[in-house]
């Protein structure tokens, strides 16, 4: 949630590399254009040039800013930051949109987290004079840093050397001093019209990363938000200070003790975060799921069934004795979570409990050293989640990240990851990650049965042999998508649509659900078919549409039969059924209005399969519509707040 970004270069000058010396500007505007998906309630950037801090801020989208900074430019800068908001305090107004200016106008302040002591510390600030334009937690933090700031002398007489020590100087160190003070979540990013040149951040449970360039630096919530300049980055840790210059990065605790930050190169570039010629990012991420499940596959078997999880540094011997597996995962993630329940149970026989990541630590979960937690993020940095794995490794868990992105929290606070590649994923609404997740985690479900010597080798050969079928068998499905597109094109006007399944087409329901829900505004539930009994059924009407997953009738049968009768029961009460099938499965034709062909595979892989159309049906329904389907409102890519 929010996205931050911030620069240091050269003299506009000495800017080679820019012939306006907009530089600073540039790069702060592409970074929000690419980090808007982390919210789009407000934009805003500052700017430090010759003129001191230069702020523009806009309520909604980015595309107000650059309208206002076209007709109000800013001068030439070298140094500057960018804010993208989904709004916490306050609501999206340009009186709240960030940065926020303070001290007289030589103090920009941006922010992502909640700081939850805020209160007092605005009455405090008040009680001594301050007065607040905005009703932003931000603010606070930005009158308190200027506060410290201003109490701290000029030339750092009376620190321990007597200046101050490190590039920072009065700011980094206000910075600190804060930082302490400050309850919460937060990424505090500032930079201060008396020192030119440079950028300072705090980070406490939120997201920073650090770009660095040649002759600049920058920082981010994610890579994204600095990989058109470069793709060397380093991670900072908790409860870090992080000072940028044009030529020099500089890492410190909340006390000023010098820290290191892991450097690392981003696996993938500019490139792969472009809509490639898709109408949106949601349609080229769709396309994308054949590569995310193959990625995910590369390099992790020597293909005569042998899986080699390299990155799993959890003790094998430890892991036999794990009695108990417990996913946690929230929205869509958690969707991925239910399918491998299946699957690892079956596979491995250990029980498998799925969790919402924020119900977890408040229900007094039993939790040892003999439980497995498997973290499900794709964006590694969903706060719920994060909270939720640190309270399961106080308690002795072993943790095991399942993440799409390199460098973030969750998987830094876990014991073991094992990365998805399924490539950066802009749009809002996850799809290539769902895949690649359950991808991922029938890895680890396998891996677990090899070791523990639940299948034999031969099995788990199969499975993998089938799996590596799949990413083609996605494409077959993208590429006979017309017949669903037609179909949701035409139920633009639909009210309420029901989704039902049973086994792992139960989760593959809810996915479909949620997916309409948060694209398409429209009221739309998956069940348990065999729930429909139970309750559900009197929702059913003439002409409510009703999705049906339908597994395959060569698989579980029972489970075949029973879906196409549930078919019936709805349809005989006036629905119309809409059903996702196996090729080959005529029987299902004769109940329902709409048949959708999906290719033959086993029960447990059919997930991967099943979802696409689901995911095809809300994209264009939502664009018949007319919403926009990478930004759907009220939605932040990345929920880093609790
Ligand atoms: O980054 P995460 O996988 O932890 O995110 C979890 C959910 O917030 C996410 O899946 C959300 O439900 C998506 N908008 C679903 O499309």
């Amino acid at each position: 949630m929010c996205g931050i970004v911030g620069y240091a270069g050269t003299a506009p000058a000495q800017d080679a590399s820019s012939s306006t010396g907009q530089r600073a500007l540039e790069v702060l505007v592409e970074g929000l254009r690419r980090l808007e998906y982390r919210g789009y309630d407000s934009a805003g950037i500052a700017v430090v040039g010759a003129n001191g801090i230069e702020m523009r801020k806009k309520s909604g989208k980015l595309v107000n800013l650059l309208e206002e900074l076209s007709s109000n430019p800013v001068s030439a800068a070298s140094t500057g930051i960018g804010h993208t908001r989904w709004a916490t305090h306050g609501g999206p107004t340009d009186a709240n949109a960030h940065p926020h200016v303070v001290d007289g106008g030589a103090l920009a302040v941006i922010h992502n987290g909640i700081i939850e002591n805020y209160s007092p510390l605005k009455a405090d600030l008040v009680a001594s004079g301050h007065t607040f334009l905005s009703a932003t937690d931000t603010e606070v933090a930005a009158t308190l840093l200027a506060e410290v700031f201003r109490g701290l002398p000029e030339d750092g007489a009376g620190s321990s050397e007597g200046a101050y020590a490190g590039i920072g100087g009065r700011l980094a160190q206000a910075m600190q001093l804060v930082a302490q003070q400050l309850e919460g979540a937060f990424t505090l990013v500032a930079t201060h019209a008396e020192e030119p040149g440079v950028v300072v951040a705090a980070r406490r449970n939120s997201p920073l990363v650090v770009g660095l360039g040649d002759g600049e630096n920058f920082l981010g919530s994610d890579v994204s938000g600095f990989i058109d300049y470069t793709r060397r980055a380093v991670e900072l840790g908790q409860n870090q200070v992080v000072t940028i210059t044009a030529d020099q990065v500089e890492i410190t605790d909340f006390f000023g003790v010098p820290a290191e930050g892991r450097e690392y190169l981003v696996d993938w570039d500019a490139a792969a975060a472009k809509k490639d010629g898709f109408a949106s990012f949601m349609e080229k991420e769709i396309n994308d799921q054949p590569d995310a499940v193959a990625q995910t596959l590369l390099g992790r078997n020597d293909g005569a069934g042998n899986l080699t999880l390299d990155e799993l540094r959890i003790d094998p011997a430890v892991l036999k004795t794990i009695n108990k597996i417990i996913v946690l995962a929230c929205g869509t993630s958690a969707y991925a979570g239910q399918v491998a329940k299946y699957a690892i149970e079956h596979w491995c026989r250990i029980p498998t409990e799925v969790e919402l990541s924020h119900e977890f630590r408040y229900r007094d979960p039993i939790v040892d050293e003999r439980t497995l937690i498997v973290s499900i993020s794709q964006s590694g940095e969903t706060m719920d989640t994060l909270m939720a794995v640190r309270y399961a490794r106080e308690q002795g868990a072993k943790t095991v990240s399942i993440c799409n992105t390199n460098g973030s929290t969750i998987p830094r606070e876990s014991d073991a990851v094992l990365y998805t590649h399924a490539g950066p994923e802009i749009a809002v609404a996850s799809t290539k990650a769902f895949l690649a997740q359950i991808t991922a985690t029938y890895l680890l479900g396998l891996y677990l049965a090899q070791l523990r010597g639940n299948l034999f080798q031969g099995q788990i050969k199969d499975i993998l042999a089938e799996l590596a079928k799949t990413p083609a068998k996605i494409a077959t499905v993208i590429a006979n998508s017309g017949q669903i597109r037609d179909l949701a094109r035409s139920m633009s006007e639909t009210r309420t649509v029901l989704f039902l399944g049973r086994h792992v087409g139960y989760p593959v329901a809810m996915e479909g659900a949620l997916k309409l829900k948060e694209l398409a505004y429209i009221h739309a539930e998956g069940f348990a078919a065999g729930e429909l009994k139970h309750g559900p059924i009197a929702l059913i009407e003439e002409g409510q549409p009703v999705i049906v997953v339908v597994p395959s009738p060569r698989g579980r049968d029972s489970l075949h039969a029973k879906v196409v009768s549930n078919i019936q029961e709805v349809r005989a009460r006036g629905a119309m059924t809409i059903v996702i099938a196996e090729e080959g499965d005529e029987s299902v034709r004769e109940h329902a209005e709409h048949v959708f062909y999906i290719p033959e595979t086993s029960t447990l892989l059919a997930p991967l399969l099943a979802t696409v159309p689901l995911q095809i049906f809300a994209l264009e329904l939502a664009t018949a519509k007319g919403y926009d389907v990478d930004q759907p409102r009220n939605l932040a890519k990345s929920v880093t707040v609790e």
